[in-house]
């Protein structure tokens, strides 16, 4: 049995596999044919914080590929009342397939799935957002990658540069990682006393990234450019230093203009326009966030699939 708890419990080889799944599942999508390998089949997701795209993409993927879903939050269910997490995990592990949690430290999603019977998948936790990357890398590959005979041909992502600007957090680590196994660079630029750490960001090789002081040397010659929001969530009492802190590290015309001329912009959105990115920029004709957000659904379908049934074909 395997859990999805951060990028690297994956290899570059079943990400070929799943972007290759991914592609096909949103293509039958896109064709309204019914594809519902999963009937019969639960998956539970707990929120331990606001969402809109993680429970709609998780929510309506399962539906669509024939299974069903239960929704939790610390409000409404005994973890707001502190049940232990272990408790937790095994109750809830023998009545679904397949368990989707978003909550604050990575330790707890770790202890949940130390004692779960199914599978796990993190929605996001303070130190990663692993689904949220393999949406966006494969928006990536969809815009500028060839498609082979066995799919997207990854070796496109090797000496890609990735631009991120803003706070070393979740989705800053989550790139990291996927560097590090896909073998592309990051370029990271952030506020002092808000870098990324490698120990956290959990990866051996510190040459996938390099810091920048200036977010628009950052940006020079990157392939990708993306950023996220200021105060994420967990550090609202932080918000009116992070203001103050980031305003330099808005993504606006200039820092696009430095990048590659085909560059694009992401975004995992929700955005704030005028703080960590322009209008201009998010609104304009290099910014896929759309695509990023709906393809969500379609990784996350190839993920619960590869997760419940393994490999098909
Ligand atoms: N990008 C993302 O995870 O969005 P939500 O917080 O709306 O789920
Ligand atoms: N870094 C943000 C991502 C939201 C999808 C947060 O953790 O709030």
């Amino acid at each position: 049995m395997k859990h999805y708890l951060q990028f690297k419990d994956f290899r570059a080889e079943e990400y070929a596999y799943l972007f290759e799944r991914a592609r096909v599942i949103k293509q039958r999508f896109k064709n309204y044919e019914k594809y519902q390998p999963l009937t019969d089949r639960t998956l539970a997701m707990i929120f331990e914080k606001a969402s809109t795209r993680t429970r709609v993409s998780f929510e309506a993927g399962m539906y669509q590929m024939g299974g069903s879903v239960v929704h939790l939050t610390t409000g409404d269910s005994q973890l707001g009342r502190s049940e232990p997490v272990e408790d937790s995990a095994r109750v809830i592990s023998r009545m679904v397939d397949l368990v989707m949690i978003r909550t604050f430290e990575q330790t707890k999603i770790e202890r949940f799935a130390a004692h779960s019977r199914v599978p796990v998948i993190n929605g996001l936790t303070n130190e990663f957002h692993p689904c949220q990357i393999l949406a966006d890398l494969f928006t990536y590959l969809e815009h500028r990658a060839p498609v082979g005979a066995r799919g997207f041909d990854l070796s496109c992502l090797k000496g890609k540069v990735v631009a991120w600007v803003g706070d070393g957090n979740n989705m800053a680590n989550t790139w990291l990682q996927a560097a590090e196994i896909l073998g592309f660079t990051v370029h990271v630029s952030t506020p002092s006393g808000y870098e990324v750490d490698p120990k956290v960001a959990g990866i051996r090789n510190t040459d996938c990234y390099k810091v920048f002081d200036d977010p628009r040397e950052a940006c020079r010659g990157a392939h990708l450019v993306t950023t996220d929001v200021w105060t994420s969530m967990g550090y609202e009492a932080e918000n009116a230093a992070r203001i103050q802190a980031f305003a330099n590290w808005c993504v606006d015309a200039s820092m696009m203009a430095v990048a590659q001329p085909d560059a694009l912009f992401m975004h995992c959105l929700p955005a704030h326009r005028g703080e960590e990115v322009t209008a201009e920029v998010i609104d304009g004709p290099q910014s896929v966030v759309w695509d990023e957000a709906e393809n969500r659904m379609h990784v996350q379908k190839a993920l619960m699939e590869y997760l419940l049934i393994g490999r098909i074909g």
